[in-house]
Formats: C-alpha cells, structure tokens, sequence
C-alpha cells in the first residue's frame, strides 16, 4: 500500500509540476481526486485490507490527497497569475501612439444656403412654414392664377399623380397655404424641395426653392426692394446692389426678376457673370389682388409682395459650381472641395 501510494503521489506531482495550463490541471485533478479517481479508488480498496493496517493506510491515502489538493492549489493559482498577466499585456495601451483621424460630417452646400436663408429671414420677423411635396393642382397652380389651361402651366411642367395631385413644382403652393391658415398682417418664408420634368447642367427634376410672403396694410415695391436688398447683403455681403427688371408671373402683378452684382468680381464683370456684372438671381413681384382674393384677404385693405429663389441657383454662384447636378451626386471629392 505504501508503495502504491508515494508512486502515484510521485507521479501526480510530477504531472502538475509539468502542467501548463488550467484544464489539463483540471483533468489531472479528476484524474487523481475525483470521483473515479486513482486516489478515490484507492481509499474504496481499503476495505480489502487488515482491519488493524486501515488507520495507517487511511491517513496515508488521505495525507497523499492533501499534498496533491495543496499542489493543484498553488500551480492554480500560478496559472491564473499567468493567463491575467498574459490578458493584460494583449490590452496595454500605447498612449504614445498618434490617434485614428476622425472625419467629421459637414453641412452639405446647398443646406448651408438654406440655413442661411433661414436665419437672415428669421432675423427680419419671418416665421418659417412648411407645406406638403406632394400637393394639389389648386394650390400649386388654380389658387394662384394659373388655371388649367393658363400658357404658364408649360414652364412648370411637373409629374402629375392624378389629374389633381402632383408633386409641387413651386413652394409658391405654400403662399396659398399662408393666406388661407394665417390671418393678416403676417410675413412667412417656406424652404422646400420642388419637381419638374426637366434635367440639364442648370436643371434638375428635383430642385429647391425658398419662398417668401409679406401681406399687411400698405406694403409696397420699396418694402420688397429694401427686404431683398438686405437679404441679398446678408448673404452674399454689404457691398452687394439689387437691381429689378420687369417681368411675369400669373401670381404677382407687377412681378419683377431680380439681380444681384456678381458675387464674384463685385460688379466688374467676369467669366462667372458672362462680363455684365450682374446675376440673374429670383423673381418677385407684388402678390396680384386677385390671388389674395382667392383664399379670401381683402385687396382693398391688404397688399403684399413676394419672392422665390432657386436654391440650387444661390448655391451654385456662392460655391462657384458650374454644373447642378453635382449637388445631388453626392460625389466625395466634390463635398471635400466644398467644405
Ligand atoms: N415660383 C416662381 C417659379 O418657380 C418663382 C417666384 C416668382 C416666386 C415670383 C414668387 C414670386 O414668390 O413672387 O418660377
């Protein structure tokens, strides 16, 4: 028995001292200690031995137990020091190294000049309105003097849904949307994505359009020349001048088409403003009477003038971009340049 004891003793320990790693000390651990384990085993075969060696023989096989537990413990306890030390070095952080560039995202250029919009008319008393893109014939064009069979339906060509729904070719539908929710006087500015067949370097089916509306007692021609001025100032900066030229809209009477000087050469003429030193920039005019009267203001008693920008137009003379449709492509090397 003693022999058989300090040779499976011996080769336990030699077997954990050699160990390497935690679950080969963990078969060693049931290959000696467990339940059908070599030492287990043996304390079982006691029974075949004399009744006077057994206390001998127990605390024996027990002692040699207590040894192999003692010894699992510590090289546990090693190999977990080992595995900790291992898992720390793999996570050590060198905070010397140069950290990863993060590339932030900009405001794409064309809502820049929204936001711009935006803010100088907010600063001049108007509220900000929205109105639906998918809108109906009345307010896109009836409402707003253009019947059906009104010549001016032909430069608006849209995408018809229905025969009365459509995709809204001018945020102008919103004018009517103003007049008929907002009781005078009240100054609304509409920013908006609008539609027409129509696809170019300078046009796009989908585009943008900033709208602007003014109905109180007394407006007039000098309010919306002075407005435009400032707005066109604050924009493209103080020492830009406005100029009118007469033109038509089925919604304004007057209407007016509306150049800035170049922001470019200043007024000097150059390659950007084909050398007339002015850009040709929105329209506008005085809102007709008629159109007021339509969605029930009083032209006796009220007057108003409005105006309509492209965006994609401002933002192309702003950023100095030669064809639209880079606006919308989405081309990273273009919105790099245009940071
Ligand atoms: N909606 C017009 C267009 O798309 C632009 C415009 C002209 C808007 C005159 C206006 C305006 O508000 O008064 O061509």
């Amino acid at each position: 028995m003693l022999e058989q004891v300090q040779s499976l003793l011996s080769q336990a320990k030699k077997q954990i001292e050699e160990c390497q790693d935690l679950k080969v000390l963990n078969d060693i651990r049931v290959e000696y200690l467990g339940k059908q384990g070599k030492i287990t085993n043996l304390l079982h075969s006691m029974k075949d031995i004399d009744k006077e060696e057994r206390p001998k023989a127990g605390q024996l096989i027990n002692s040699a137990r207590q040894e192999i537990e003692g010894l699992i413990k510590d090289v546990q306890i090693k190999l977990n020091e080992k595995v900790l030390e291992e898992k720390m070095a793999n996570e050590k952080v060198d905070i010397s190294e140069p950290s990863k560039v993060i590339e932030k995202g900009e405001i794409h250029p064309l809502h820049k000049v929204f936001d711009k919009l935006i803010d100088a008319c907010v600063s001049m008393g108007f509220t900000v309105l929205t109105g639906p893109e998918v809108e109906y014939d009345y307010y896109n064009f009836e409402a707003l003097n253009v019947p059906k069979d009104h010549p001016a339906r032909d430069m608006q060509d849209t995408f018809f849904i229905t025969d009365n729904i459509l995709m809204r070719s001018q945020t102008s539908s919103v004018q009517v949307r103003a007049m008929q929710s907002m009781k005078p006087p009240f100054k609304i500015v509409s920013p908006g994505r609008t539609y027409r067949a129509d696809s170019d370097a300078t046009h796009s089916p989908v585009f943008h359009q900033f709208e602007g509306l003014v109905v109180d007692k007394n407006v007039s021609m000098v309010d919306l020349k002075s407005m435009l001025t400032q707005l066109l100032k604050m924009l493209f900066g103080e020492n830009t001048k406005i100029r009118f030229r007469p033109s038509y809209f089925p919604f304004t009477e007057p209407s007016v088409e509306v150049d800035a000087t170049c922001p470019s050469c200043g007024g000097k003429g150059c390659r950007l403003c084909k050398n007339t030193g002015y850009m040709e920039l929105l329209g506008a005019g005085m809102v007709n009477p008629k159109v007021l009267e339509m969605s029930g203001i009083d032209s006796n008693q009220y007057t108003g003038f409005a105006f309509g920008p492209g965006v994609d137009r401002l933002a192309m003379v702003v950023n100095k971009i030669p064809d639209l449709r880079m606006m919308f492509e989405n081309d990273m090397k273009f919105l790099e340049q245009m940071k």
